[in-house]
């Protein structure tokens, strides 16, 4: 979902539906705008794909120079076109779009009603524009000021106004905005992504801030109207990367980036027998001092926290816990400033994530977010920042974002042990000799695409599977089965291969397809057992591991040969089969591989 709005000399539509493109990755299920066509407000909204909103836009041309749109993806009320964003106050003066939720909508529904506004939608957002009605008397800053002082929740919104034609109102609260700046033009977006195509100077908005945009300008202000100074941030990303390119879909694509992205990610952050993180600003007496890490993430980031742990655990000698975002806060976790506490999130904007940062530091921590997007939530409140140099990941299934965050991790593991001298010079040297070979190896992957295409044949037709692993690996299975669940909509579980024969066994029959990882060398002949088990109750297998298990790759049913590395670095190779399989898959069985139903790229409600 996403909110974009423009204003300049320019003919808005062509470029609301652009911005409305370029948001739609994060996923919708229905689409409007709103632009000034003489002297009024003119809305068109339609639910399902851009495309059945523009085929709405042809009927008519359109000259206004000033407009809003909205990517929706439903919560108060379902799909259709009453509950479709802009929504306008009774007269139709107002029209506003937003993204978040209005958490006290019931109860200001309730008094607008009484008040005699009437409601046209199932929306909590529709109680804006009435209140804006409510309370105008002239001073449209002034009154959206007002009505963001009565609401609570959480919103990246614009307003619209006939009766203030030259002029659009956002406003932010935990919830990304950002403002462009053209020539004589502005734009407005939820998304940085959405922005780079028309300009590279940007200003992000604050929490509480609002922006007032006229003649090509924006002002800033604070919820009780005081003017604010804010700094042009440039966006560093080229406007092509959010384009597909020759790959029939972003998935793909975003695939075969990443060799070039963990070159990215690892750039200027290696030296000889070193990790340089000049971003971080922590002291080794600092680190030393901490007694305790805590992991929080959601989804694949959550994946990708759980590699981090054993690398912490396993060279900086720091325990290390992990928690799903959304249950971090209620377990009442034992957190200080003793605790380092590591945040990853790809959009550094997922509620909550964002929610547990806050936490931990409202319990003293500190913060480190591990992030893909400048200028996101996480990176502003967090103390210091890793960026992950992945690019705009414009696919709903995260892959690039997921290696490049591992990477992170293992570059924060790095720096870590080093401040704390735990690990050998020359252990040091040789994971940093090795790490600079990955991305190379990440390349030779793609020669065996044919392999995994016919690997995807195995599962194509199965209800479920099962991802299959140990140490390292089982965290990469939970990874590899999550990309298969949201591509191929097949069920899919992964187990720690000991577990398996503790219940899971049980579903295991001739039908089930088993996807099963050994890369970690302690843990090899472990595995191989687990996998013996496994096809003695007659179950397909299809494995990865490294070249020369050949014993491994006699007991599966097809096996794939990954390049060698190091144990700790394994992960970063093992999935990038495992999101081909979910993607071949996924085409096999005729999906939207870069947009599975249901989901969104950035979850921005608790
Ligand atoms: C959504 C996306 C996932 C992502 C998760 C966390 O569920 O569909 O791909 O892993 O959010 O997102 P974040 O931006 O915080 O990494």
């Amino acid at each position: 979902m996403g909110v974009f709005g423009y204003i300049g000399k320019n003919k808005a539509i062509p470029v609301l539906v652009g911005g409305l493109r370029k948001l739609g990755f994060q996923g919708f299920d229905s689409t409007g705008l709103a632009v000034l066509e003489e002297g009024g407000i003119w809305i068109t909204k339609s639910t399902g794909k851009l495309v059945d909103l523009e085929s709405k836009l042809s009927a008519r041309t359109f000259t206004s120079t000033v407009g809003i749109g909205h990517t929706r993806w439903a919560t108060h009320g379902r799909p259709c076109d009453e509950n479709a964003h802009p929504h306008t106050d009774c007269h139709g003066n107002f029209a506003v779009v937003h993204n978040g939720i209005i958490e006290n909508y019931l109860e200001l529904k309730e008094w607008l009603i009484s008040e005699g506004h009437i409601f046209r939608s199932e929306t909590d957002t529709e109680v804006l524009p009435h209140l804006i009605e409510h309370y105008y008397e002239g001073d449209l800053e002034a009154t959206v000021c007002k009505v963001l002082n009565k609401i609570e929740g959480s919103y990246a919104l614009i307003v619209l106004s006939c009766k203030h034609p030259g002029m659009l109102i956002a406003a932010r609260k935990n919830s990304s905005l950002v403002v462009g700046l053209g020539e004589e033009e502005c734009y407005l977006a939820s998304n940085f992504s959405a922005i780079p195509e028309y300009t590279k100077k940007t200003y992000v908005l604050d929490d509480e801030e609002i922006a007032v945009l006229t003649d090509g300008r924006a002002q800033f202000i604070d919820f009780q109207g005081k003017t604010k100074e804010k700094e042009v941030c440039e966006v560093n990303w080229d406007a092509s990367v959010v384009e597909k390119e020759d790959y029939e879909h972003f998935m793909l694509k975003e695939i075969y980036e990443q060799p070039k992205v963990l070159r990215d990610t690892l750039s200027g952050r290696l030296a000889d027998e070193k990790v340089v993180l000049k971003e971080m600003s922590l002291t080794p007496e600092q680190i030393t001092g901490f007694n305790k890490v805590a992991i929080v993430a959601c989804g694949t980031a959550y994946h990708a926290g759980l590699i981090g742990r054993s690398l912490i655990e396993r060279w900086a000698k720091i325990p290390v816990e992990i928690d799903i975002a959304s249950e971090f806060r209620y377990r009442s976790p034992l957190i200080d400033d003793r605790t380092l506490v590591i945040v990853l999130s790809q959009s550094g904007e997922t509620a909550d994530t964002l929610a547990a940062l806050r936490e931990a530091k409202r319990l003293g921590a500190r913060i480190v977010g591990i992030t893909n997007v400048v200028g996101s939530s996480v990176s502003r409140e967090a103390h210091d920042v890793i960026y992950t140099w992945a690019g705009p990941e414009i696919a709903i299934a995260s892959t690039k974002a997921y290696t490049t965050q591992i990477e992170a991790m293992v570059l924060l593991a790095l720096y870590l042990s080093q401040a704390k001298a735990t690990m050998p010079q020359e252990w040091n040297r040789e994971i940093i000799t090795e790490l600079k070979r990955i991305p190379d190896k990440a390349s030779e992957i793609f020669m065996q695409v044919p392999k995994i295409q016919h690997m995807a044949s195995y599962i194509k037709e199965s209800s479920s599977a099962f991802f299959i692993g140990r140490g390292l690996d089982w965290a990469v299975a939970l990874e590899g089965s999550l990309k298969l669940k949201e591509t191929t909509y097949i069920h899919a579980e992964a187990y720690a291969a000991g577990e398996l024969k503790h219940g899971a066994i049980a579903l295991i029959t001739e039908n089930t397809p088993i996807v099963a990882l050994n890369t970690q060398r302690e843990l090899y002949d472990k595995t191989l057992s687990n996998v013996n088990e496994i096809k003695a109750r007659g179950a397909q297998v299809i494995g990865f591991t490294f070249k020369g298990n050949d014993s491994f790759g006699q007991s599966v049913d097809e096996v794939l040969y990954l390049p060698e590395t190091i144990n700790e670095l394994a992960p970063i190779l093992t999935v990038i089969p495992l999101q081909l399989l979910a993607y071949y898959v996924s085409l096999a069985r005729g999906n939207d591989v870069d947009r599975p139903r249901n989901l969104v790229k950035s979850v921005t409600v608790e």
